[in-house]
């Protein structure tokens, strides 16, 4: 899950570097490095652990040489602690020429490492990435040929890997090799740039190509060739990015995720853009490869994980119930080992912010190879798993940097709407009329979350008077459920308290236990105007837990007085349909662990422990 950029041409290659590793430093922040081979033809490297500014501070004090050539590096650590020495570029060979940076792991690392302890190499980290920097800097010993040692190395390595590699005997090349973990190229003008995707170089170019499985590329000033693993020449189609770089800054914002949340409006508005005419019609013209076989579907399985499962299990109710067509939603990892039931009648959902979380692509493979149809609803252009899908529905959130997934998941959710009332329309499972009401509807949710988002400071107040809380327990139904659990998620990893996030109806089955004198529990309560009165029996629900003590919190629509009579403070949805109103009623739980974390003195964009894209398994 590291970060991973690299540079030819001639611009200062230390600020490119560092300015792509700023912002892909979402991906892994415990330690940074960079290479450059400078004027003189020296490869220089300076690495520290920590974030990237103590890099930076350290170059600052004491510059690296002009160089126009060069590879940098935000560490995830997986094999050796987030140290000086783990961190990348490693070096390779007894000359230490070779300097080479690795996202991923190397299966058989510990095999190779064996093979060269015994050939008398040294060590100097314990990473698992060191062995393919002297690997190939001993092929190049023997050969003089980077490009086939590059090769002959990156065949023999098993697992998840996207390498870049630079030699000083061989100063205008970069080299890079991917296997099931992200690499895009930025071709510009006299220059070109690699990076694990395209916030690495989107301030410089916008025009991108993504690099395919088990292709290796070799990076000049003026040229760009693509190979696969066995030297074969390989031409992949350029694309270009559609968001400015302006759009992954903070912009004034207090953090990333503070922008993220207030972009909401925007961003469900972006993704409901030329899909959904003002009549409420949806029009989904990238499902048109699978238009035959929607109305034949047997089942939808949607594999995710964290957020973005939530995100789906959202979308299960909205299909089953519009669609008619059953939906069990999975969790990626768990997915292909208990040997699911597949048949080309099945559409797999791939739901992903990143589109390289390594479980869901191994799901989708997985499921492609069984024989199923694979749509993916992803964010990010050029991504793996939108590459290996039959089909793609694109939000349009923008760049997401906070850790913790915001924006992408109200988009994720308005894009299961618009499959669902899509699937409607194509198995004709409910009258148009009445998918076009539903339709009208969506298109009003994004002044309605402007609304929701005028209550931030009330929000802010009541998260600080949770400063000391030692756990938060969520409660939701229907709808409402799937949101208790993103509200505990996001509780968790931001302010790093426990919290659980409970179907409301099985509270009086088990979680009631643990309900004492001043336990918060924040409840998502339906609709009162839904028409199976579950708003009832949720308000039953925090009599329950009132009666035990609890000081309850409710995020309840607009006119709901019963909410209001038992809870010690309500903050109020707009009316919406109650299928939509998780994109409503997510907002506050969004900006209440954002100012907790915040209250706490956390670094609300990079909690501890975490990395936004996992791409290892
Ligand atoms: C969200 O706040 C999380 N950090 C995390 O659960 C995330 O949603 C999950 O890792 C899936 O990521 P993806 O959407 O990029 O696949």
């Amino acid at each position: 899950m590291c970060g991973i950029v690299g540079y030819v041409g001639p611009k200062s290659t230390v600020d490119v570097l560092l300015g792509g590793l700023k912002r892909l430093e979402y991906r892994g922040y415990d330690s940074a490095g960079v290479s450059v081979i400078d004027t003189e033809g020296k490869l220089a490297t300076r690495k520290r652990a920590g974030k990237l500014a103590i890099l930076v501070e350290d170059i600052d004090n004491q510059p690296l040489g002009e160089a126009h050539i060069g590879i940098g590096h935000t560490r995830w650590a997986t094999h050796g602690a987030p140290t000086d020495g783990n961190a990348h570029p490693h070096l390779g060979g007894d000359s230490k020429k070779l300097s080479l940076i690795h996202n991923g792991i190397i299966e058989n690392f510990a095999e190779l490492k064996s093979e060269l302890l015994e050939a008398g190499v040294s060590f100097a980290s314990e990473t698992d990435t060191e062995v393919a920097a002297h690997l190939i800097a001993r092929e190049f010993d023997k050969t003089g040929d980077l490009i086939e040692s590059f090769r002959k190395v990156v065949r023999r390595l098993h697992g998840a890997f996207t390498i870049l590699v630079m030699h000083q005997d061989v100063p205008d090349l970069v080299l890079a090799a991917r296997r099931n973990a992200p690499l895009v190229i930025g071709l510009g003008e006299g220059e070109n740039f690699l990076g694990s995707d395209v916030a690495a170089f989107v301030e410089h170019t916008k025009r991108a190509i993504a690099v395919g499985q088990d292709e290796i590329v070799i990076l000049r000033q003026n040229d760009v060739a693509i190979e696969n693993f066995d030297g074969e020449s390989v031409t992949r189609d350029e694309f270009l990015i559609d968001w400015d770089a302006s759009a992954a800054s903070k912009g004034g914002w207090s953090s990333f995720m503070a922008k993220e949340i207030a972009d909401q409006p925007q961003s469900v508005g972006d993704t409901m853009m030329g899909r959904l005419s003002s009549d409420g019609t949806v029009h989904l013209e990238e499902l048109a490869a699978l238009t035959q076989k929607l109305p034949k579907l047997d089942r939808i399985i949607m594999v995710a994980c964290g957020t973005a499962a939530y995100a789906a299990e959202v979308g299960k109710y909205a299909i089953e119930s519009w669609a008619r067509v059953p939906v069990s939603v999975e969790l990626s990892h768990e997915f292909r080992y208990r040997d699911p039931i597949l048949t080309s009648s099945t559409l797999v959902v791939a739901v992903s912010q990143s589109g390289e979380t390594m479980d869901t692509l191994m799901a989708t493979r997985y499921a492609k190879e069984s024989g199923a149809m694979v749509l993916t609803i992803c964010n990010t252009q050029g991504a793996t798993l939108a590459r290996e899908a039959d089909a793609v529905l694109y939000t349009h959130a923008g760049p997401e940097v906070a850790v913790a997934s915001t924006k992408a998941f109200t988009a994720q959710i308005v894009s299961m709407y618009l499959l669902a009332l899509h699937l409607a329309k194509a198995r004709n499972t409910r009258a148009l009329s009445d998918l076009q009401e539903i339709g009208k509807e969506l298109l009003k949710l994004p002044a309605q979350i402007a609304k929701v988002l005028e209550q931030g400071k009330s929000v802010a107040e009541l998260a600080k008077s949770f400063k000391d809380a030692k756990t938060v327990l969520f409660l939701g139904r229907h709808v409402g459920f799937p949101i208790a659990m993103e509200g505990a998620l996001k509780l968790k990893e931001l302010a790093y308290i426990h919290s659980e996030g409970f179907a409301a109806g099985e509270l009086k089955h088990g979680p009631i236990a643990l309900i004492e004198k001043g336990q918060p529990v924040i409840v998502v309560v339906p609709s009162p105007n839904d028409p199976d009165s579950l708003n009832a029996k949720v308000i039953s629900n925090i009599q329950e837990v009132k009666a035990r003590g609890a000081e309850v919190i409710a995020i309840a629509e607009e006119g709901d007085l019963e909410a209001a009579k038992y809870s010690a403070q309500v903050f109020y949805v707009p009316k919406a349909h109650q299928m939509l109103l998780p994109v409503l009623s997510v907002v506050p739980l969004q900006i209440f662990a954002l100012e907790l974390s915040a209250a706490k003195g956390l670094d609300v964009d990079q909690p501890r422990n975490l990395a936004k894209s996992v791409t290892v398994e």
